[in-house]
Parts: C-alpha cells; sequence; structure tokens
C-alpha cells in the first residue's frame, strides 16, 4: 500500500496585491494578474464542493475503484499500457483522473494553484490506497530544471486553456515537460460552444480577445444568496484555430483531432481532444 504524499511547491515571496491579500509566488517573477484572480477563486469552498459534488473522498474513491479506466471517460483508449509512465496531469483539480491513472500503474504529477484541490486530491488517493504527487503553483511558474523532459504523457481536460491568456507561452512550457516522443492529450470545451447559449440563441463572441471576468464553474451549485460571495475568475477564451496553432507552433506533430457531443448526446460540438506528439 502507497501513502498519498504533497510536494512542496517553491513558495519562496509573498506580496499583497491590488487588494486581493495575500499572493505566493515562486522564484524570483510575480504570479501574473490573471493567475491571482483564478488562484483566489479556486481556493474559494473548492474541497466543499466536491465533496458535495463527488461525495467524500472515501466515498469517491470506492466509485474509482470499482473500475478506474471508467472514470477516464472518452479518453480511456489514450490509456492502455501506462504501467511505470510518468503523467502529467495539468490542471488536475481534485485528482478524479489523477487517481484512476495511478491506479492503473502511472506514476503521476498533478499540476494546479488551489490548495483546497490539492487537499481532496491527495485524501482521494489516501483512500484509494495509491499515491500521486500534488505541485500547488501557477503553470507559468513550473519548475522546468527539475521538469523539462520529464513526462511521457501531459493529460488536460475540460476547462483549463481559458486560464492562460499567453496560449503560446502556455504550449511552449507543456511542450519542455515531455519527453521526446511523448504525447500530449489536450481536451477542452469545444470554442463553438459558448457562441451556442442554453437556450440555443447564437451568441457572437467567437473572435473576442479581451480577458473576461466569470462565474466560477462550481458556483451555482450554492445558493443565491451565498453566490454573491464567490470571487470571479478570469478567463481569455480562444479561437480553435488559436488553439490548434499554439499546438502547431510549440513543436507538437499534430495527430488527432476530435470533437464530441454534448454530455447528453447533443448534436453540436461541446468538446475536442488533441492528439499530439513531441
Ligand atoms: C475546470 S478545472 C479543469 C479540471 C477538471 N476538468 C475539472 O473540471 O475539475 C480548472 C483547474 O485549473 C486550475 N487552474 C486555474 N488556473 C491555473 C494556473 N494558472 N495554474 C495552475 N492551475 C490553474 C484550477 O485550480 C482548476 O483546478
Amino acid at each position: 500500500m502507497h501513502k498519498a504524499r504533497a510536494s512542496i511547491g517553491q513558495i519562496v515571496v509573498k506580496k499583497r496585491i491590488r487588494g486581493i491579500g495575500l499572493v505566493y509566488k515562486g522564484g524570483t517573477n510575480l504570479m501574473n494578474d490573471q493567475s491571482i484572480i483564478n488562484k483566489r477563486a479556486w481556493e474559494y469552498r473548492a474541497y466543499e464542493f466536491w465533496n458535495i459534488r463527488d461525495g467524500t473522498p472515501m466515498e469517491k474513491a470506492k466509485e474509482i475503484l470499482k473500475d478506474p479506466k471508467a472514470s477516464l471517460k472518452k479518453h480511456q483508449h489514450h490509456f492502455e499500457s501506462i504501467e511505470e509512465m510518468k503523467i502529467g496531469n495539468i490542471c488536475g483539480s481534485n485528482g478524479r483522473k489523477a487517481v484512476p491513472l495511478s491506479l492503473l500503474g502511472a506514476d503521476v504529477t498533478v499540476f494546479d494553484i488551489s490548495e483546497e484541490n490539492k487537499k481532496y486530491a491527495l485524501e482521494l488517493a489516501d483512500c484509494a490506497n495509491t499515491s500521486i504527487d500534488f505541485i500547488v503553483g501557477d503553470i507559468y511558474d513550473i519548475d522546468l530544471s527539475k521538469y523539462t523532459e520529464h513526462f511521457d504523457i501531459l493529460y488536460l481536460e475540460g476547462g483549463v486553456l481559458h486560464y492562460f491568456n499567453d496560449i503560446n507561452k502556455f504550449m511552449d512550457i507543456l511542450f519542455s515537460l515531455i519527453k521526446l516522443g511523448g504525447k500530449l492529450i489536450l481536451s477542452d470545451f469545444h470554442p463553438l460552444k459558448r457562441c451556442i447559449s442554453s437556450d440555443f440563441k447564437y451568441v457572437p463572441e467567437y473572435f473576442d480577445k479581451n480577458l473576461q471576468k466569470g462565474d466560477l464553474a462550481y458556483k451555482n451549485y450554492f445558493d443565491e444568496q451565498e453566490q454573491q460571495d464567490f470571487p470571479d475568475v478570469s478567463v481569455r477564451f480562444f479561437t480553435l484555430s488559436e488553439i490548434i496553432n499554439s499546438v502547431i507552433k510549440s513543436g507538437f506533430t499534430l495527430q488527432q483531432f476530435d470533437e464530441h457531443r454534448g454530455w447528453n448526446n447533443e448534436n453540436i460540438p461541446f468538446e475536442f481532444t488533441i492528439l499530439a506528439k513531441k
């Protein structure tokens, strides 16, 4: 039996920025404004939310243990024979993908900006009798002296890219982290999806490039009164060509591009998955 272990981030500098409070930043540069806002948001009642939505770490672990591969849903086929492989789960959230990957034999490191997510993820790993590493920090600040060419696979899914205003810099970092011959599995919300409202009206904002305020993904799980206290996230949405070109420009070879229907089988593009090789 393994024990879940926490890795120590590179937290060395504290600074107070624009009334947001103490901001922790690794290295000598300051965390960028977008990441500061999103860290504050993703540390607001996240642990509580995961317990509401996914159950306690023990309950979630029992579900994952029944069939770890099933937790990977539409991406299962990308993870055949991953024993001993090093997988980096970028923005890996509460560990619900990292833990099944670890149970399937991979050596998994989650990178995510939220301490609250880390708490749930490490408890989840512990309850599932497996181990993951969890590095809390901004992806822009990953310690490249430690992680360059470190991973066989990088896995990202479900609402990640909009947290990175500089998508080319972000993709360059992903490229650095992967070994030669390694693969990138990048899945996210389809850019067309945001142009269709929930009542199927056309929302003409596809080419907007501005950084904008948005609701934290789980805000509407709380009652209206409580929702008023939720901090906003800061997001920049990308077009499909911006996403695909960032992958190509960073040096990856694009191998496959898939589009997925909605979670209720809606006949519109909800998500996409890019498979690329270094
Ligand atoms: C919507 S989740 C994506 C993962 C998963 N699909 C989910 O829904 O839980 C986005 C994750 O990105 C993390 N995040 C946001 N900005 C980040 C940054 N600059 N560096 C690292 N992680 C970040 C958040 O803490 C959150 O866990």
